[in-house]
């Protein structure tokens, strides 16, 4: 297992270039299961999670290429061999569970495996089931697998959610776009990546409205048909990389960030006293003047804090003046990074879904293990302005949600290498 080796050497001065994505692209593809036409990605961003998800979509028998050295996915679903989605495959990538709507949606049948737990927590599948049961799916689990059917399809309904799930609002809003009659969602996810799911299946021929609100209609239609669709821009490897010369001083722009994505994450940065100006290209990013101050921070989710930039803005607190209290609101066990940081000399304490971020001068290097893909990069930004040598272990998590991690730190004066492990 590769490593990367980091060590702290001062502002950081540069460009970097935010990809499309992850998030966007692992719901934009299973959207290809909707129609037989070709459907075509631009600006995708090149992770294993985009390989996983290209492997699933292919043992259903959909023809997958990825070109333009995977900036660009071409998929076509006109000859489906199966409606089974593995649980080899989703046991590695909970995202596979978002073929289950369009399946069901377009063959009238899906058999999803349930992806078990995985780090950061049990993260069950109820609302998805709910909401497409709502739609008129019967769907039952035997032996570790949902399997739906729907042998008149769909039809529209409305249906409230206990919880704004991203991934169940992603599955519902694609299977009612095939569904007989109309469909008012209410409590749905608010994510700019359903927003970007939603532009894409309007070009696909969909008749959506109220995409980035609670309420989301869907008019259901025959079929629909090919389309071409830009990712848009990754707001959390955004948000990461906007934190790096927060941690380490200097100015840093990013290019493609647009203020829209960012912008509760933004506001706490402006309150630990560091500026985030738009420029025509991106987001220009520098401490305001000295030492960060503490900021107590709750995720939620969007418009609100995301909680896939808890654990990089826990890495800024540690070095902060103060002490800040962050509270992890969505997944149940997401404070891992926690006890890493603590090898490196911060001082947090954790309780229940809390954590008490008290501010240190500086942090000292070490080894450290990466547990889950935002973990991981806590780890590498706490790294970068820490006394010393940090060697992170189990990169394999970086590498599902950021690409080329090292070039674009090393872009902008980072002591950053990666090493391959044995
Ligand atoms: C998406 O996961 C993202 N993944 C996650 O990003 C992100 O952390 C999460 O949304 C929240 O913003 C993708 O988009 C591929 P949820 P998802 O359904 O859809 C509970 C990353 O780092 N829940 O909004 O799985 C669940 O257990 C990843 O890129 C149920 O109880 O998130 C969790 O506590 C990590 N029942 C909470 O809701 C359900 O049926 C939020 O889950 C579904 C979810």
């Amino acid at each position: 297992m590769d490593s990367i080796l980091v060590t702290g050497n001062g502002p950081l001065n540069g460009q970097i270039p935010i990809a499309g994505a992850k998030n966007a692209c692992l719901t934009l593809m299973p959207a290809t299961l909707l129609s037989e036409e070709p459907l075509t990605l631009t600006n995708a961003p090149r992770l294993s999670d985009i390989k996983t998800m290209t492997a699933l979509l292919q043992s259903l028998g959909a023809e997958v290429s990825s070109l333009q050295d995977g900036q660009v996915i071409a998929m076509s679903s006109h000859d489906l061999t199966s409606q089974t989605a593995d649980y080899e495959i989703v046991r590695k990538m909970r995202a596979s569970n978002l073929v289950l709507g369009p399946l069901l949606a377009r063959f009238g049948e899906a058999v999803v495996s349930l992806p078990g737990g995985c780090a950061i927590g049990a993260r069950p599948m109820d609302l998805h089931v709910d909401g497409l049961e709502a739609l008129g799916a019967e769907i039952e689990l035997k032996d570790g697998y949902l399997h739906a059917k729907a042998p008149g399809g769909l039809k529209g309904a409305v249906h409230e959610m206990r919880f704004a799930s991203v991934g169940a609002t992603e599955n519902i809003v694609m299977a009612a776009t095939l569904a007989k009659g109309t469909t008012v969602l209410m409590n749905a996810a608010r994510e700019p990546e359903i927003v970007d799911l939603v532009e894409c299946l309007r070009k696909m021929g969909a008749q959506i409205s109220g995409e980035g609100t609670s309420t989301i209609e869907i008019q259901g239609v025959d079929r629909l048909h090919g389309a071409t669709h830009q990712v848009v821009t990754d707001r959390i490897e955004l948000g990461t990389y906007m934190l790096a010369p927060a941690i380490c001083g200097g100015e840093v722009e990013l290019l493609g960030g647009r203020m829209s994505l960012v912008e509760s994450f933004a506001a706490k940065l402006d309150a630990a006293g560091v500026s985030v100006a738009e420029t025509t290209n991106g987001l220009k990013v520098a401490r305001k003047n000295g030492r960060v101050t503490s900021v107590d921070v709750v995720t939620e989710p969007f418009p609100g804090f995301p909680t896939d930039l808890q654990a990089q803005m826990m890495a800024l607190m540690c070095t902060a003046e103060g002490t800040a209290v962050l509270e992890e609101r969505i997944f149940e066990n997401r404070f891992m990074h926690a006890p890493e940081l603590v090898r490196m000399g911060a001082n947090i304490e954790v309780h229940g879904g809390t954590a008490t971020v008290t501010g240190v001068e500086r942090l000292k290097g070490a080894p450290v293990m990466a547990t889950d893909l935002r973990a991981s990069v806590s780890l590498i930004l706490a790294g970068l302005a820490a006394e010393g040598e940090t060697t992170v272990s189990r990169v394999y998590h970086l590498d599902r949600g950021y690409e080329h991690v090292v070039r674009k730190l090393e872009g902008v004066g980072a002591k950053i290498e990666r090493i391959k492990g044995q």
